[in-house]
């Protein structure tokens, strides 16, 4: 089984779908942990955001590995452990337009595809339920309201000692979310079939509970 978890940044999406998977015995795969692991390659080798055949070039020299741990996976590319990095503002900052090349997209989606070809899996991303796993089982488009995004992503970098103002994380949210809507290539949109949920107001317990009941209609459904 295949459950897709989409939408916009800060909406909840890891946190969720770690947890789901955890609970129903999934593996995890974040798709933008693939992204943001190129786009801290891409600072670090000083190929620009705009470059889009010198960061497909990359792409392909430098597979991304993501392996299972508690707190959810850790990340290399091309060897080097990017764990910590990709998490930084600074790669926040670029990994919306290092993704919206059709060349990195390609490199990043057959990798993907390779990963969910076998087991059962919880994937998050931006494009998963339209693009990636169109034949997942169960679609999820998860999304909260600008200010509760805005306030769990400031909460999130805290938790690991980076300080940002709110007002700071609210419009670098909103830019991203803008950026990743408006791409030609796979743009964020609600799958076809998607169950929409909005989290503003629901703890995670409630969000999972929410998932699996229809995970639980689509297995009975299946027989
Ligand atoms: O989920 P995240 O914030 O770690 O994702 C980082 C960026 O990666 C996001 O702004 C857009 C890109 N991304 C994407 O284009 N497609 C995906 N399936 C997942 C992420």
């Amino acid at each position: 089984m295949i459950i897709s978890i989409d939408g916009p940044a800060g909406a909840g999406k890891s946190t969720v779908a770690r947890a789901l998977a955890r609970s129903l015995g999934m593996g995890y795969l974040d798709t933008g942990a693939m992204y943001r692991a190129l786009a801290e390659a891409a600072l670090v080798e000083g190929v620009d955001p705009s470059d889009a055949a010198g960061l497909a070039t990359l792409a392909r020299e430098r597979p991304v590995t993501l392996t299972p741990t508690p707190q959810g996976s850790e990340v290399t590319i091309g060897g080097v452990d990017v764990t910590e990095a990709i998490r930084r503002p600074r790669v926040s900052r670029v990994v919306s337009e290092v993704s919206s090349h059709r060349g990195v997209r390609d490199v990043m989606i057959e990798a993907q595809r390779r990963a969910l070809a076998e087991g059962d899996w919880v994937a998050e991303g931006r494009d998963v339920g339209s693009n990636v796993a169109p034949h997942a089982d169960v679609k999820v488009f998860l999304t909260a309201s600008d200010g509760e995004r805005a306030r769990r992503r400031r909460a999130d970098l805290a938790s690991r000692g980076i300080r940002q103002d709110e007002g700071d994380v609210l419009s670098e949210l909103r830019r991203r979310d803008a950026l990743d809507r408006g791409r030609d290539a796979d743009p964020l949109l609600i799958p076809d079939e998607a169950v929409v949920i909005d989290s503003s107001e629901m703890a995670l317990d409630e969000v999972i509970a929410c998932i699996a009941d229809v995970v639980r209609s689509v297995e009975s459904a299946g027989g």
